[in-house]
């Protein structure tokens, strides 16, 4: 490592906040690919050879992300979801990839994946067994992290299903993160208790923040535009006590994203992406990379998109307006700039009109003396040099959201007021 890359990562290290898991890793939110949404627990490989959960689905979505621009976009992380063990540990207690779907093992898919530049996520349980009835990890988590580091894992989702008692959480997750760092190996550190400690109590956010890199909070996500809706609520209706926790080494979960699958129209789709940028998700696609429409592919490779969703302050964005069936997201971004969301909540009807003014959006303040606007979604679209007194007009589809950056251009002593 160069010695400007190491004052680089020491000079960051001093923009983390206090309450993030301090391993260095995930300064911005974590992006790549992970099974579960789409190809769920489909072990039927006779059957569904192409579809099922099998070596071969990691290595060929791992070639696609390489050869389709996925890689260069971002998307860095092929993850495993559940139901890839074996239902025995080995001799050594050890878990052990089932045989007949994984003949090579894991550590050979972890080499597969690294030599083409990418990395491994893989899943296990918190509880005596997964989801979906696969061996948990209750009384092995050394042994279960000092394997997946062996084997050259890169990120681990831990999961919290079949929790004997679920005031034993908050001890479970802390106790495999720090089983994590005992093997020195850096693994991202995916964490789903505040989902499960949600269903008995508010959650210790301040701890949660110190263990995990990401965690999710609310239920799974479908493949429908409903689902998509109601963690969109959810998040706004907590986000007083979300956003402050989130921030780089740390994120809140929202859940993959399910553009290029079946449920959502591209309105629908463009609004999912807009709302995981302004909400500093992970960007985890759950989707059948091999095959997928052009313009889900712009849409999820946009750079505009994904800058927003990556930018290096790592502010997580808030809805700040709500009202006429329009909702007003924003977040703060590097540089005193700020990324705008409108989205039309309204489910009938064409095309709506929303103006955006100081009035509407006390933050527009930054406008003063100027700003410049960009519309990136639903297409990218100069919109000028604006002040404090501007009104911008934008239109929004049934559905739909508007995403724009505003960026303050600084007075010259020249300019006259
Ligand atoms: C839970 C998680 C999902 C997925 C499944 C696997 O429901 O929330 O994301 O990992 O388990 O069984």
């Amino acid at each position: 490592m160069s010695v400007s890359n190491i004052v680089l990562i020491w000079f960051v290290s001093l923009l983390v906040p206090a309450s993030a898991l301090d391993n260095g890793l995930a300064l911005t939110p974590t992006m790549g690919w992970l099974q579960w949404e789409r190809f769920m627990c489909n072990i039927d490989c006779d059957a569904d050879p192409r579809n099922c959960i099998r070596e071969e689905l990691f290595m060929e979505m791992a070639d696609v992300m390489v050869k389709e621009g996925w890689k260069d976009a971002g998307y860095e992380f092929v993850c495993i979801d559940d139901c890839w063990t074996s239902h025995r540990r080995d001799a050594q207690g050890r878990l052990q990839a089932d045989p007949k779907r994984f003949p090579s093992g894991i550590k050979k898919l972890a080499d597969y994946v690294h030599a083409k530049g990418l990395k491994l996520g893989i899943y296990a349980d918190t509880g005596t067994r997964t989801c979906e009835g696969y061996p948990g990890s209750l009384g092995y988590y050394d042994i279960d992290a000092k394997t997946f580091a062996d084997w050259g894992v890169d990120l681990l989702k831990f999961d919290g299903c079949f929790m004997p008692d679920w005031h034993q959480l908050g001890e479970g997750y802390t106790n495999m993160s720090r089983a994590l760092n005992q093997t020195g190996r850096s693994i991202v550190y995916s964490c789903g208790w505040p989902l499960y400690e949600w269903q008995h109590q508010q959650p210790d956010y301040e701890a949660i923040g110190k263990t995990c890199n990401h965690w999710r909070n609310y239920k799974d996500i479908y493949d429908q535009w409903s689902s998509v809706k109601s963690i969109l609520d959810w998040t706004a209706d907590h986000q007083k006590i979300l956003v402050p926790v989130a921030g780089p080494g740390g994120w809140n979960d929202p859940d993959m994203l399910i553009i290029g699958n079946f449920g959502l129209s591209h309105d629908q789709q463009q609004t999912q992406m807009a709302l995981w940028a302004i909400m500093a998700a992970p960007l985890l696609m759950s989707n059948d990379l091999r095959n997928i429409c052009p313009k889900a592919k712009e849409l999820l490779q946009n750079k505009q998109i994904i800058a927003i969703n990556q930018d290096p302050l790592g502010k997580q964005g808030y809805r700040t307006l709500k009202g006429d069936s329009f909702e007003v997201w924003e977040r703060p971004l590097s540089g005193n700039r700020l990324a705008v969301a409108v989205m039309n909540r309204q489910e009938i009807g064409g095309p709506r009109r929303f103006i955006i003014s100081v009035a509407m959006l006390p933050s527009w303040q930054l406008c003063n003396p100027k700003c410049n606007v960009t519309q990136i979604l639903p297409v990218y679209k100069e919109m000028g040099v604006q002040n404090l007194f501007s009104e911008v007009m934008v239109q929004v589809n049934p559905t739909g959201t508007t995403l724009l950056t505003v960026s303050p251009i600084k007075s010259s002593p020249h300019d006259t007021l």
